[in-house]
């Protein structure tokens, strides 16, 4: 027989969402009458913007023309988007990026997933506790960890815990470390990391030979004075690689578009010593692995932009933002405690009564007919949590709270 990855055997049974989507069905066939209510995986629900469409109707038609058919594009994205990103996300903003630096793809959690990589196999990691799967797995399955604990952490990761009692802002790692990802707007707390934080994190990487991997997928949902972009803070060019995605902002889950930042001041060492072009290698990998984004897509993408565009997306936020409040305001009312929710999608909350987060996920689905995501899910620090996502059509959203109300009632 042929020899296997043996990492993949160090991991958890099963990725989280297919795990509570197979707990949900388990409950669904039990229970075939059962209306169940989904604010757990956070894929959008509102109807692709007008605008949107029609950017892609018009690429598509396009395409089916002699004079305007494409067969493969440039693997990292069309110049056309490019330009867009860097001049609308990052220029008109005030943070120097140059078309060249964006790095078009499909999608954050891919990129998220694949970053790795181009780092050695070696290299060492830092991730807070609780974190976005993918950061961990991904690491796991390249071999830079030894087993898990009981407690779902691996050795020879560093782990920094984020608590109530930090205010879910992470301390600053205890060694170097290669590369270390942060989130923000954070998935699963939905805290934004603030400027002086993100100051501290850009001087210390500087001074460590870090990396900063900043996932900033969440950020057009941030409705307070915070930074959106690692860029905003002066040295993270030398230090910092951004992810952005456009499915949440603009609908794209099932789309499929996004983008990654790099700088070309950002180097890493190769194992001699000399310094190395972190995009270039990326490029390399990207031109093998990939050949890029659809046309349509990618079309479709540069309309989030427009003048109408950004009006439309607008609105789906300002939507899904207000059912973030009525969570808010709801579960405030059972006297649940809950944090997250004002500049990000999703609330995060403490479970009551002690329950642990599987616990009281079971609660939910059987009380309330709601599904939600198990803090635990996303680390050892996320036990006794759960995250409830605002991404729900807003009378599936108002049910869901008054559901949670009497069950807890
Ligand atoms: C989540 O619910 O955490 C996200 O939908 C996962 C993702 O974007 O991959």
């Amino acid at each position: 027989m042929a020899r296997l990855n043996d990492h993949y055997l160090k991991l958890a049974a099963g990725y989280l969402f297919p795990e509570i989507s197979r707990r949900m069905n388990a409950f669904s066939e039990a229970n075939p009458g059962a209306d169940i209510i989904k604010l757990g995986i956070g894929d959008v629900v509102l109807p692709l913007a007008p605008t949107i469409r029609q950017a892609m109707h018009e690429a598509i038609d396009e395409l089916a023309t002699p004079e305007g058919f494409r067969g493969y594009g440039p693997s990292e994205g069309y110049d056309f988007l490019r330009e867009t990103i860097a001049r609308n996300d990052y220029v008109d903003r005030g943070v120097r990026i140059e078309p060249d630096e964006i790095h078009v793809s499909d999608g954050s959690k891919c990129d998220s997933a694949n970053i790795q990589e181009i780092f050695a196999s070696d290299a060492t990691v830092a991730v807070t506790d609780p974190v976005y799967p993918v950061y961990v797995d991904t690491n796991v399955m390249a071999g830079r960890t030894g087993e898990a604990d009981e407690t779902g952490r691996y050795a020879g990761l560093e782990y920094l815990p984020c608590t109530r009692e930090n205010g879910f802002l992470p301390a600053l790692p205890e060694r170097p470390v290669d590369m270390v990802y942060l989130c923000s707007p954070n998935n699963p707390t939905g805290v934004v990391t603030p400027r002086d934080e993100l100051r501290k994190w850009v001087d210390w990487a500087r001074a460590n030979g870090s990396i900063i991997l900043f996932d900033a997928a969440y950020e057009r949902f941030i409705t307070e004075d915070l930074p959106h972009s690692i860029f905003e803070i002066d040295g993270a060019r030398e230090c910092a690689i951004e992810f952005r995605s456009f499915s949440k902002t603009a609908g794209f889950t099932g789309i499929r578009c996004a983008y990654i930042v790099i700088p070309k001041e950002l180097e890493g060492r190769d194992s001699r010593g000399g310094s190395v072009s972190v995009a270039q290698l990326w490029s390399r990998r990207t031109n093998t692995k990939f050949n890029g984004v659809s046309y349509p897509v990618q079309r479709a993408a540069e309309a989030v932009y427009s003048e109408a565009g950004r009006k439309e997306v607008q609105a789906n936020i300002d939507y899904y933002m207000t059912n973030a409040r009525l969570i808010l305001d709801g579960l405030a009312k059972t006297g649940l405690t809950t944090f997250g929710g004002v500049n990000a999608p999703y609330v995060w909350l403490k479970t009551p009564n002690g329950l642990d987060s599987w616990q009281f996920f079971d609660q939910l689905l059987e009380k309330a007919h709601v599904v939600g995501t198990p803090g635990s899910g996303f680390g050892a620090h996320g036990e006794g949590y759960f995250r409830l996502s605002a991404f729900g059509l807003r009378e599936k959203v108002e049910e869901a709270i008054e559901r949670i109300s009497s069950s807890l009632g």
